[in-house]
C-alpha cells in the first residue's frame, strides 16, 4: 500500500508535470500569434487549410488551459474567433475577387469558408466547432452546419458505391481524408445539436459503414490516401492525418450513439498507426521527413494525428496513447525548439530546421496541448 505523504508527492509531481505542459504550450501559443494576421484572419505563410488547423489549434489549447482553470488564453483566442470570423473569407482564394473585399460577404454564408476542394470545407467546419467549444456561441454552429450541408449535397455519392465523398467539385477522386473529415464532422454534430442529432448520426453511420469498407484501409489496418480509378486501394502514402480524423470521428459518433465496434476500430486504426510512424523513443514521424522535407503541406499532418489520438485516449485510456503523446510532447519541447523565440519545426525528434513556418508551429503545438490532460 502507498502511504498518504507518498500518494500526495505522487499527485504533486504529476499536476507539475501537467502544468509545465500547460506553461510550453502557453509560450508556443504566444509565438504563434507572431505569425498570425489580423488582416487576413490566418497565419502568414499558412494556406487556407492549415489556416484552418492552426485556428483549431488555439480553439484546443483554451479549451485544454480552461480544464486547469487557466483562463490567461482564453480572451486572445476568442478575439482571434471574432476577427477571424469577419475577415477570414477574404483569405479564400477560392473565392472570386469581387467577393473578397470586406462588405461583399456574408460570413455566415457557408460557401464562403469553402471551395471546390472538399476538404478545405471539412477543416474549417471542424474549425468552427472548436470554437463553438470555447465560446458556446451558435453562430459558429450555425455555420459548421451550413457547411456539413454542402458537404452532403454537393460531395456525397460516389461511383464507389454511390456512398462517400469526393476529394472535389471534379467528381474523381475520392480520398481519405475528406471522407474522414465528413464522418467527423457529422459525429461533432451529433453531439452538440440535440434537436437534430438523429440527423447526423444517420449520416456518421453511412459514411464509417462506407469507408470501413471502401478499400481505403489496408491490410495493416493503416489508411492510405486514397481509391483507384476502379475502387480499389491506390497504395499511396499512408500520411499520419489519414491515421487520425478517423479516430476523432468514431469516439464521437461512439458518444452520440454508442456501439463498442467503434471505439475497438478505432484501436485497431491507432494502434497499427503507432507502429507504422513512431520511432524507438515513441516519437510520430511522417516519411515525407526523410524524402526532403514535407513541403508544402505536410507539415500539418501530425498535429492532427496526436489531436485525434487525444480524443481516443480519454474515451479508451491505453498506456501507450499516454507514452506516444507524452513522448512528442517532450521531444518536441527540447530537440525540435529554438529556445530563443519557442518556435518549432518540422520533426519533432529534432533538431530545429530554420526557418520554420505557422503550419509546422502549430502541428507541433498538439503534443504540447495533448499533454495538459495527462
Ligand atoms: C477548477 O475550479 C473548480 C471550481 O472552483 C474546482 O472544483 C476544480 O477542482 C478546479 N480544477 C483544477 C484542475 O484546479
Ligand atoms: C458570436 O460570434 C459573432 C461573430 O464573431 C459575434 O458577432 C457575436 O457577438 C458573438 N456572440 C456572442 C454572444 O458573443
Ligand atoms: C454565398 O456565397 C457564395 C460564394 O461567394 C455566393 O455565390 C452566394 O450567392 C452566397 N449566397 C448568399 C445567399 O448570399
Ligand atoms: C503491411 O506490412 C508488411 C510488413 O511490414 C509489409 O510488407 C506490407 O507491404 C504492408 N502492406 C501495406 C499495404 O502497407
Ligand atoms: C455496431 O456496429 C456494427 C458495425 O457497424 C454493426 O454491425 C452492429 O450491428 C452495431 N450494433 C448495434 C447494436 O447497433
Ligand atoms: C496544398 O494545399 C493547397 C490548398 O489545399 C492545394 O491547393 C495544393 O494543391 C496542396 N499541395 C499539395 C502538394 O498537395
Ligand atoms: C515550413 O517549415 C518546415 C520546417 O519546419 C519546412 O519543412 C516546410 O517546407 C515549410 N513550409 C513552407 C510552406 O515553407
Amino acid at each position: 500500500m502507498i502511504s498518504k505523504p507518498a500518494l500526495a508527492a505522487t499527485a504533486l509531481v504529476l499536476a507539475g508535470q501537467s502544468s509545465a505542459q500547460l506553461a510550453n504550450a502557453e509560450d508556443a501559443f504566444y509565438t504563434l500569434q507572431g505569425w498570425y494576421n489580423p488582416g487576413s484572419g490566418i497565419w502568414d505563410g499558412d494556406g487556407w487549410w492549415n489556416g484552418a488547423n492552426a485556428f483549431t489549434v488555439v480553439a484546443e489549447l483554451a479549451t485544454a488551459a480552461q480544464t486547469k482553470n487557466d483562463s490567461s488564453v482564453t480572451q486572445s483566442v476568442t478575439n482571434i474567433f471574432a476577427n477571424t470570423w469577419v475577415v477570414g473569407p477574404s483569405s479564400n482564394a477560392n473565392l472570386p475577387d469581387s467577393e473578397r473585399t470586406l462588405g461583399q460577404y456574408d460570413s455566415s454564408n457557408s460557401s464562403v469558408w469553402g471551395g471546390p476542394a472538399y476538404d478545405d470545407n471539412g477543416w474549417w467546419a471542424l474549425g468552427w466547432i472548436a470554437a463553438y467549444d470555447v465560446t458556446k456561441n451558435e453562430t459558429y454552429l450555425e455555420l459548421a452546419k451550413g457547411m456539413f450541408d454542402d458537404l452532403a449535397n454537393n460531395a456525397w455519392g460516389t461511383r464507389c458505391g454511390n456512398a462517400g465523398v469526393y476529394w472535389n467539385s471534379d467528381h474523381s477522386y475520392i480520398n481519405a481524408i475528406t471522407n474522414e473529415l465528413f464522418l467527423s464532422i457529422a459525429a461533432h454534430l451529433a453531439n452538440r445539436v440535440p434537436d437534430n442529432s438523429a440527423y447526423y448520426i444517420d449520416w456518421a453511420e453511412k459514411e464509417w459503414n462506407w469507408f470501413a469498407t471502401s478499400g481505403m484501409i489496408n491490410e495493416n489496418n493503416t489508411i492510405n490516401d486514397g481509391l483507384t480509378e476502379p475502387c480499389t486501394n491506390n497504395q499511396q502514402t499512408a500520411y499520419s492525418y489519414n491515421q487520425g480524423v478517423v479516430l476523432g470521428g468514431l469516439v464521437e459518433l461512439n458518444k452520440a450513439s454508442p456501439n463498442q465496434s467503434y471505439i475497438d476500430s478505432a484501436n485497431t486504426i491507432a494502434q497499427a498507426a503507432i507502429k507504422l510512424m513512431a520511432d524507438s523513443n515513441n516519437v510520430i514521424h511522417d516519411t515525407c521527413e526523410d524524402e526532403g522535407g514535407c513541403f508544402p503541406n505536410a507539415t500539418q499532418f501530425k498535429g492532427v494525428f496526436i489531436r485525434n489520438l487525444l480524443l481516443l485516449h480519454q474515451a479508451s485510456p491505453n498506456d501507450l496513447y499516454a507514452t506516444v503523446i507524452k513522448a512528442c510532447a517532450q521531444s518536441t519541447w527540447d530537440n525540435n525548439r529554438d529556445t530563443s523565440t519557442n518556435e518549432l519545426s518540422i520533426n519533432w525528434a529534432g533538431p530545429f530546421v530554420s526557418p520554420t513556418n505557422s503550419s509546422a508551429h502549430s502541428s507541433a503545438m498538439e503534443p504540447l496541448i495533448a499533454a495538459i490532460y495527462l
